[in-house]
Parts: structure tokens; sequence; C-alpha cells
């Protein structure tokens, strides 16, 4: 089983990526050979900033790396090492329908955000299904938010194996149901781009700031409140042990406590729940060379098995 997933670098990973993708991305590792990849190509659409561009996808890998990401099983490398991908996307983009891309929820929300109506913006799904494809990918660990990007990618892979034969597998997504969409302190899906985000290696101070900051109800302290609609709550959930958590919830149930305590409660656990990884990345950071090591060989066999898939698509479509 071949397992792929990408996370782009457009900024400081929060723990919705935390949750929503890497920690299914490092736990599939054992189960088969995974592929994992900063998309740099993606992030152009948003990141006009070189150095910034550059420093963003050393920190992804870095942080990968730290939250147990491990080189031994898994592939670890930058898409831009493997350029086929954008002539892939361009085949596909032949086939793919106009309406199929104007359906596309995330291309919608960019624009209803602002972002300048680009072609690369547009075409996005179709460089995520040329990262899937080339690849020969059979699972595909995301948060919810990707699952039409996936779709799409199926859509793609069908339309071009009945015109030129079975040329590619169908891949599936993979989305873990309890984390599959980790609200941000203001209850919206935590994104980078909403300004609501608890980062994974934010520091002490910043990281306490932003918990007690999480938006809650005026439910008076004595009065007992909900933990199904608590975002305190449902973020407790995801760090505490099941004993903590069952204890949270009576509490909640039982009034007498107000958010402030389950706010500082949930700092605590957070803290807690990262120490480790936070260790593991003071030690990579100490060998300055590990993360280039790892990423030219990751770029080194990410690009044989894209130049078997090239090669038959090739051959397939009619290209010399
Ligand atoms: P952002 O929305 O912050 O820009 P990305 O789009 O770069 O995050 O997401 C990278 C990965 O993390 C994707 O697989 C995405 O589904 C997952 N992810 C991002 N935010 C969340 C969230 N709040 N809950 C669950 N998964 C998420
Ligand atoms: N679009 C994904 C995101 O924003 C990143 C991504 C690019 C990706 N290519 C991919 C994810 C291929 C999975 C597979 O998070």
């Amino acid at each position: 089983m071949r397992i792929l997933s990408g996370i782009q670098a457009s900024g400081v990973l929060h723990i919705g990526n935390y949750f929503g993708m890497m920690r299914p991305a490092i736990a599939l590792q054992a189960q088969g050979e995974a592929f994992y990849f900063i998309a740099d190509y993606h992030a152009l659409t948003t990141v006009r900033d070189p150095k910034a561009l550059r420093k963003n996808a050393d920190r992804v890998a870095l942080d990968f790396l730290a939250c147990g990401l491990d080189p031994e099983r898994a592939t670890l490398f930058r898409q831009s090492d493997v350029p086929q991908v954008t002539e892939l996307a361009w085949i596909l983009s032949t086939v793919a329908p106009m309406g199929l891309l104007e359906r596309s929820h995330s291309y919608k929300d960019k624009l209803a955000r602002g972002l300048a109506a680009t072609v690369g913006l547009f075409n996005y799904p179709v460089l995520m299904a040329a990262d899937i494809l080339i690849y020969d990918s059979d699972v595909v660990p995301v948060g919810k938010d990707q699952k039409q990007h996936i779709e799409i990618t199926r859509d793609l892979a069908v339309k071009m194996n009945e015109i030129f034969g079975e040329i590619f597998k169908l891949p599936e997504a993979r989305i873990q149901a309890a984390t599959e969409v980790v609200p941000g302190i203001d209850g919206q899906k935590m994104s980078k781009s909403y300004g609501n985000n608890i980062d994974i290696f934010g520091d002490e101070k910043e990281t306490r700031k932003r918990v007690m900051s999480i938006v809650t109800d005026s439910t008076p302290v004595d009065a007992p409140k909900d933990p199904a609609t608590s975002i305190i709550f449902k973020l407790y959930s995801l760090v505490a042990s099941e004993d903590e958590i069952a204890q949270m919830r009576d509490q909640f149930l039982k009034g007498g406590a107000g958010y402030g305590d389950f706010k500082k409660l949930l700092f605590e656990k957070l803290w807690e729940y990262f120490a480790p990884m936070r260790k593991r990345r003071e030690e990579i950071l100490s060998d300055k060379s590990y993360i280039d090591n790892v990423l030219a060989q990751g770029a080194k066999r990410a690009n044989e098995v894209a130049d078997q898939i090239m090669q038959r698509l090739r051959l397939a479509v009619g290209l010399r």
C-alpha cells in the first residue's frame, strides 16, 4: 500500500494540521510505503516572498520530523524536487472539465477571502491530482477540507484511464472522523488564514495567550455547561486521557467551575502533549545537515517512482 500526503509551505503548522493530517499520516507510516511532501508549488499560489517560501518549507520539514515522521520508514521530500509533477498536471489539465474545477469549494472560498483569481489558484486541484497520481498512491490521509480535492483526483484518473487505457490507480481519502475538523479559538475550522490557530510549536506565553482567548458563551461560573458545544472541551478531548476527559465532562455538567479554569487545564495538557516533540525538534535543530540529507534522499526516491509512472503515461498518450 502506498500512502501519500502533502502539506503546504504557506505558514507555521497548527494543531488542526497536526490532528487532522500529520498524526494520521505518521501513524500510517508503519502500514505501507509512505510518501509525504512539502507542497511548495502549491504555496506559490499565496506566498510571493522567496525568503518566506524557503523558510516555511524548511520549517514544515523540521516540524513534521519533530512530530514523529520517521525518514527510515517514510519518504519526505519537497514537491518542487520532482518537477515532473507539473508535466503531469499539464496533461491532466487537457482532460479536466472546466465545470469540475468551477465547483471547487476551496477555489470559491479563496476568492471569497479576496485572493485574486489566478489560473494557478483555479488549477490547484489539478496539480494536487498530479501529486497523488504520479506516485500510484492508494491512500491519502487528509483533513475533511481536502475531501473534494481527492474526489476531483479520482474523476481525473477515471477520465484518463477511459481515454488512454489503465494508467492510474484510484486513490482513496483517509479522513479521521474524530479530528476531521479541529476548531480554532473562535470555533470556526482552525486555519492559518483565519488567524484562529494554536501553533504546534508556539512559545509558552503565546500558546497560553491563545488558549485563554478561546471564545466561550456567557454561562455563569455556577451554572452547568454543555461540553458538546465547547471549543475548550473539544480541544481537551484531543490531548487528555479518557479519565481526564470524563472528569472535565462531569465538571462541565455539574457547574461550579468557570471557563477560565477549564482553559488553564487545557493549556497544561496541550503543553505536556507536545513536550516530547519540542525536545525532538531541539535535537534535530542541533544537527545542521540532518534535514538537508533527509530531503535529498527523499527527492531521490520520489523521482525514481515518478519517472516510472511518467514513462508509462508518456507512452500511453503518444509523447516521446
Ligand atoms: P490551513 O487551513 O491552515 O491553511 P492547510 O490547508 O495547509 O491548512 O492544511 C494542511 C492539512 O491539514 C490538510 O490535510 C488539512 O485537511 C489539514 N487541516 C488543516 N486545518 C485543519 C483543521 N482545522 N482540522 C482538521 N484538519 C485540518
Ligand atoms: N492541498 C493540500 C492542503 O492544502 C496540500 C496538498 C497538495 C496535498 N498536494 C497534495 C495533500 C496531495 C494531499 C495530497 O492541505
